[in-house]
């Protein structure tokens, strides 16, 4: 799928080939930006990202570069995956939902989202969710931001996290 999503300051697109450099040096040495997502390998290098971009995203998940729309610079990633009737936001996929350091706190991260579930509102979508490690604050604080709901908490697989890990649900009606 090739949708492309436009907000003020930002362009959401597919990723491509040629992201894979620098997706791996926004993630080089960034263990602390790794841990908070599901499944990116740490460390994570330029041949990760190559080979998470040339395995493309499976059928019922959407993946999307972020990118400043005045500078063209890849920032972070962000995506979705269907569930039936509904939707998980970023985590669960296989790159993750996250900014660079050096773009945090300018509410990329919020901005990308509501791009995100503008469009999956969209696309016939009644609910979002999203899990959350509980010591993440700034994602807990960017779900509070978009009206994410408390849903509980769920133990999720998470091999690359070190197994069996218990995280805060959240959901938003769209
Ligand atoms: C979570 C993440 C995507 C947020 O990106 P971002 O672009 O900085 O997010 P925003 O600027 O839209 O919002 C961040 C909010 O968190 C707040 N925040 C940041 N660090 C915080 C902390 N340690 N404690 C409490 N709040 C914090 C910011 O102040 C801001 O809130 P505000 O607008 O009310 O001031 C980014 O920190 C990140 O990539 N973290 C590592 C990966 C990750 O956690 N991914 C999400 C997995 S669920």
């Amino acid at each position: 799928m090739t949708t492309t999503l436009r907000t003020a300051r930002l362009t959401l697109r597919p990723l491509a080939a040629a992201d894979a450099p620098r997706l791996g040096a926004l993630l080089a040495g960034e263990s602390a930006i790794i841990r908070m997502t599901a499944r990116l390998p740490d460390p994570y290098t330029e041949a990760a990202a190559r080979a998470w971009i040339a395995g493309g995203a499976a059928a019922n998940e959407q993946v999307f570069g972020v990118i400043l729309s005045a500078s063209a610079e890849l920032i972070g990633c962000i995506g979705v995956m269907r569930e039936p009737g509904t939707a998980g936001l970023g985590y669960w996929i296989g790159r993750g939902y996250w900014i660079g350091r050096g773009y945090w706190n300018r509410g990329f991260a919020t901005e990308a989202a509501r791009a995100v579930l503008d469009w999956a509102r969209g696309d016939g979508l009644s609910a979002i969710s999203a899990e959350v490690f509980h010591d993440n604050p700034a994602s807990l604080r960017v779900l509070a931001k978009l009206g994410f709901a408390p849903a509980g908490d769920v133990e999720r697989d998470l091999p690359a996290r070190g197994g069996r890990r218990r995280l805060r649900r959240f959901v938003r009606r769209l």
